[in-house]
């Protein structure tokens, strides 16, 4: 059998030797309590699930989907961003559903990217970015994140000749890993640099509803000239706890939403109606339920950062997001760090370095655990001294 050369440069697992760590201690008995995906365990809200009931004894809803959506869940799109950013979009031919931010994010490449271009990609980042340029044939290029800048990419830092080859650039904020934000003012830059270069800037805006002490993270749309020159993408996943029912939506430009509709019908068949009814009634939603949602996060936060700097590390509170992003005492890798933390007390932090070479000398936590299982792990971690 021969795979395509594409298979073989998929990077190796950067996480093998922990994830052998964690069998063997299980094979021992022993419970670990993983600080590590990003999956809300808080249940998806009973009145969506309701939806989903009512919708699945619908017999139109058990044929198959448009690629594109419901008109009426692209409607919810348009209305939900009307209130939440003040962005007015045409449901018609500025919104696609998606199979999750994931999947809009994967096929997206395609859209943008011929063999020999160049993708500006975050690092630390969310590995699909990558991922989806090398399957697309294209070239990363790294546009290191750092704390000095906030966790932002710098834009005058890219080589001309490398701006004038990039096709597309990726952003993400609230961020993943780092949990850092963005203002207006980045959005704004990010497009002038786009119009400068002609370059496609795809938004990730995954955990915009994921925020605390008040903070309302801002959309990339909301920003003049945005639309020109983008396309964001948002997920229900992490808004109304909807991971496991796989549904996002991509919103912007209306020749990109074409071209990724043309990508998409052809390799996809949608989102289950049923689940898109479910979707419908989340974006509904009062803004005082995720309130509620976001202050359980909050009140983790507020316990988990205490107990990582009395360990040595360096932490400030994310205002959004669901990760803790910790900076780690000297002397360790992150993968080294974790490792230890994990040998000594049972728990398990992702090394930043899983993100990416500039995600060294972090280590990433999310704050989607039960309480009780936070209490045992912060048990486990109080006066680990390395
Ligand atoms: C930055 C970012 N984008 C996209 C996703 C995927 O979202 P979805 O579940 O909608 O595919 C994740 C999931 O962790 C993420 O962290």
């Amino acid at each position: 059998m021969k795979l395509s050369e594409r298979i073989g440069k998929v990077p190796p697992y950067i996480f093998v030797q922990i994830s052998r760590k964690i069998a063997a201690k299980k094979a021992e008995g022993i419970e670990v309590i993983s600080f590590g995906i990003g999956d809300p365990d808080i249940p998806t809200p009973s009145n969506i699930l309701d939806a989903l009931h009512e919708a699945s004894l619908d017999p139109p809803n058990h044929r198959y989907p448009e690629s594109e959506g419901l008109p009426e869940f692209r409607q919810s799109v348009a209305d939900w961003y009307k209130r939440r950013f003040g962005v007015t979009l045409d449901p018609e031919t500025e919104v696609l559903s998606l199979i999750g931010a994931k999947e809009g994010i994967g096929h997206a490449a395609f859209c943008f990217i011929d063999p020999g271009d160049i993708a500006l990609v975050p690092d630390p980042g969310y590995p699909v970015y990558g991922i989806g340029t090398l399957f697309a044939g294209g070239s990363s290029y790294i546009m290191p994140l750092t704390e000095d800048n906030n966790w932002l990419p710098d834009f005058e830092a890219i080589p001309r000749t490398v701006a004038d080859k990039a096709t597309v650039m990726w952003l993400n904020y609230p961020n993943n890993p780092t949990g850092a934000i963005a203002d207006k003012q980045f959005f704004d830059r990010a497009v002038k640099f786009a119009k400068d270069y002609n370059i496609a800037v795809m938004h990730d805006a995954c955990y915009t509803e994921v925020a605390y002490d008040g903070y309302q993270p801002p959309s990339f749309l909301e920003v003049d000239g945005a639309k020109d020159v983008g396309l964001e993408f948002h997920s229900l996943s992490k808004s109304y706890n909807m991971t496991g029912w796989r549904i996002g939506m991509v919103a912007g430009n209306q020749e990109m939403i074409s071209a990724l509709l043309t990508i998409k019908s052809n390799l996809d068949s949608g989102v289950a109606q049923a689940v898109q009814h479910m979707a419908i009634e989340g974006l509904r939603q009062t803004d005082e339920s995720i309130e509620a949602r976001n202050s359980v996060y909050q009140s983790r936060r507020d316990r988990i950062i205490p107990v990582l700097r009395d360990m040595g590390m360096r932490v400030i509170p994310p205002k959004a997001s669901l990760y803790i992003w910790a900076g780690i005492p000297d002397g360790y890798t992150s993968a080294e760090f974790a490792e230890k933390v994990l040998d000594d007390t049972d728990v398990l932090m992702i090394p930043g370095g899983s993100y990416g070479e500039a995600g060294e000398g972090y280590v990433r936590l999310s704050v989607t655990l039960s309480d009780s299982l936070i209490d045992t792990a912060l048990e486990r971690l109080a006066g680990w001294q390395g």
